[in-house]
């Protein structure tokens, strides 16, 4: 979840509120502009077109400029893993990711899943073992699950563990998300 100030910070004591004064009326120098960029963007096989600030994540460009607000903002510093979502192919964290490093790029992101009338077959298991409870970690957790089991069809429990050590989850445990994953893998495999 994003931090929201609920109000102005108080300044620090012994620092300025502005920066220095101009002695004998020097102009103060205007603020640089902020670069942007055209970028375009496929996000689940639609082509995303737009202007963005070169300093915009990607995380930011997926759920402000595609309206795709599945992919999560947790810890905003590479940690929780609610932002993962597959970049051609590979997950990644959307937050430590520019927007303008995407250009041209593949996305792919928890919408590209299933519908709630037809849930993909890791969906599937996570309602089946009760792989989540407020749901937060989930999208993050799928798009890893997703990339992990593309790669390796019948995986172990301990490398299950393993995918899951980047995605922190506060509600679960943990173990119903392993049987999920296991019991996707499964059904994956049946499906091929
Ligand atoms: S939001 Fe936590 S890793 Fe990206
Ligand atoms: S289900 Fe709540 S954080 Fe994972």
């Amino acid at each position: 979840m994003r931090m929201r100030r609920t109000g102005a910070a108080a300044p620090l004591r012994g620092t300025r509120k502005s920066g220095p004064t101009p002695k004998n009326g020097a102009a103060r120098k205007p603020a640089r502009p902020v670069d942007r960029r055209t970028i375009s963007v496929t996000v689940n096989g639609v082509v995303h077109t737009a202007e963005v600030e070169v300093r915009k994540t990607l995380a930011d460009f997926i759920r402000e400029d595609t309206g795709l607000t599945g992919t999560h903002l947790g810890c905003e510093h590479g940690v929780c893993g609610a932002c993962t979502i597959l970049l051609n192919g590979q997950a990644v964290r959307s937050c430590l990711l520019f927007a303008v490093q995407a250009e041209g790029a593949e996305i792919t992101t928890v919408e590209s899943l299933g519908s709630p009338e037809h849930l993909h077959p890791l969906q599937d298991a996570f309602r089946d073992h009760h792989g989540l409870q407020c749901g937060f970690c989930t999208p993050g957790i799928l798009m890893s699950a997703l990339a992990f089991l593309n790669e390796t069809p019948d995986p172990t429990d301990e490398q299950i563990r393993e995918v899951l050590s980047g995605n922190l989850c506060r509600c679960t445990g943990y173990q119903g998300i392993v049987d999920a994953i296991r019991d996707a893998a499964r059904r994956l495999r049946e499906r091929a």
